[in-house]
């Protein structure tokens, strides 16, 4: 983050922590049950997730040249893959012959051997091999290969547009943003997978609206975030609305911290030891900064508008732990735990949005960053029926 903009939260902290009082959103929002229910909103929604660029896989877990690994977005198959050259691709993981799926889970191989009819593919996607290739006279393999879709590997991640031939810029995406997430450095960080990519019983968005806020911590994680620093004053926190995405930050220091850091000169100040912040990358992408890593997790819409996918992990900057800090191991663990607490009142809210009479969901002046993600939302799909109480 430039230092300016780091200086300039840690000041908005500073008055969250001397005021006891968070940044709060105009007036509570509105938000009509139909958003939830709507299998008309919810297909604009899809071509949103399928037409942006998408934070398939941490660039870690495809370190090595002809690693690669499969993931279930938006209902596809998608196979990453890191060629001999060390550049990443992304496909469609459907085979040319009829479709079958080539390649399943993760790991080396310089060519995936279809497990019907064993056509055969290598990193590159290219189709290198089929059983009674002389029965095949005239067909040009090179035609034969696996549909490639755009990607780009950029700050840690390796990025895809769900459609072949879409346009793909990871850095006009990001927008104002893309220093700032350029600067945590997941490049050079390692992933510890908490959740693989499991199905959720609520509308996506209703899980999103959990991730961008920190009231409901007391009551679900009680024990779970207590090595937090903030844990104490979960609501105290700032919001930004950075074009389609959100950042939701919190101070990591208590009052007598406050005073400390007044006393210090603003040229001293360490924005990234005083600040805490949550990234909601569109559509789906969550970074939340966490002790001396990051939660990376993918949230992306299920097959009908009251299920979603999740895939939950932890980035760790070093391999061991600092001192006193738990292993990434046990911070991925908690990780895993944390989101097996939030699943319960996840799924509940889910049925209570589906098949509720109560008319709106209610999103309080406290909540800013939720309303955010909700107007975010809305601004993309064109959806007219948020309201201001
Ligand atoms: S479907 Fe893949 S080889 Fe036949
Ligand atoms: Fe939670």
């Amino acid at each position: 983050m430039r230092r300016e903009v780091g200086v300039g939260l840690v000041e908005r902290a500073l008055k969250l922590v001397e005021n006891q009082w968070p940044e709060l959103a105009e007036a509570p929002m509105r938000v009509p049950l139909e958003y939830y229910r709507s299998e008309e909103i919810a297909a604009r929604e899809r071509e949103v997730f399928e037409t942006s660029p998408l934070a398939l896989v941490a660039a870690c877990e495809i370190s090595e040249t002809h690693d690669y690994q499969v993931r279930e977005v938006l209902g596809r198959s998608v196979l990453i893959t890191r060629d001999g050259d060390g550049v990443a691709h992304a496909f469609l993981n459907y085979c040319r012959h009829r479709g079958a799926e080539p390649v399943r889970g993760r790991g080396n191989a310089r060519s995936f051997a279809c497990p019907y009819h064993s056509w055969t593919y290598d990193s590159c996607g290219r189709l290198v091999g089929m059983p009674h290739r002389d029965r095949h006279q005239g067909l040009d393999l090179a035609e034969l290969g696996l549909v490639e879709l755009p990607s780009e590997e950029r700050h840690g991640f390796v990025w895809a547009v769900l459609r072949p031939g879409a346009p793909i810029d990871v850095a006009d995406h990001l927008g104002e943003l893309d220093a700032e997430i350029g600067s945590l450095g997941c490049t050079g960080m390692n992933y510890y997978p908490a959740l693989s990519n499991e199905p959720l019983a609520a509308n996506w968005k209703s899980v999103a609206e959990g991730l961008l806020e920190g009231l409901h911590v007391p009551y679900v994680h009680p024990d779970t975030f207590a090595l937090n620093p903030q844990a104490a004053g979960v609501d105290l926190a700032f919001y930004d609305a950075i074009g389609p995405h959100v950042r939701y930050g919190m101070p990591m220091f208590d009052a007598a911290g406050a005073e400390r850091l007044r006393a210090t000169p603003t040229e001293d100040w360490d924005p990234a030891a005083s600040i805490g912040c949550v990234w909601w990358i569109a559509p789906g992408l969550l970074l939340a900064q966490e002790l001396y890593g990051l939660i990376y997790a993918d949230l992306t819409p299920g097959p009908d508008v009251r299920q979603a996918r999740f895939r939950y992990g932890w980035l760790s900057p070093t391999l061991e732990a600092p001192d006193g800090q738990p292993s990434p191991e046990a911070m991925a663990a908690r990780a895993a735990r944390a989101v097996g607490q939030d699943r319960p009142v996840w799924e509940t809210c889910g049925r209570g949005l589906a098949q509720g009479e109560h008319g709106y969901a209610l999103i309080g002046r406290n909540e800013k960053g939720v309303q955010l993600l909700h107007r975010s939302i809305a601004g993309q799909t064109g959806f007219q029926g948020l309201s201001y109480a």
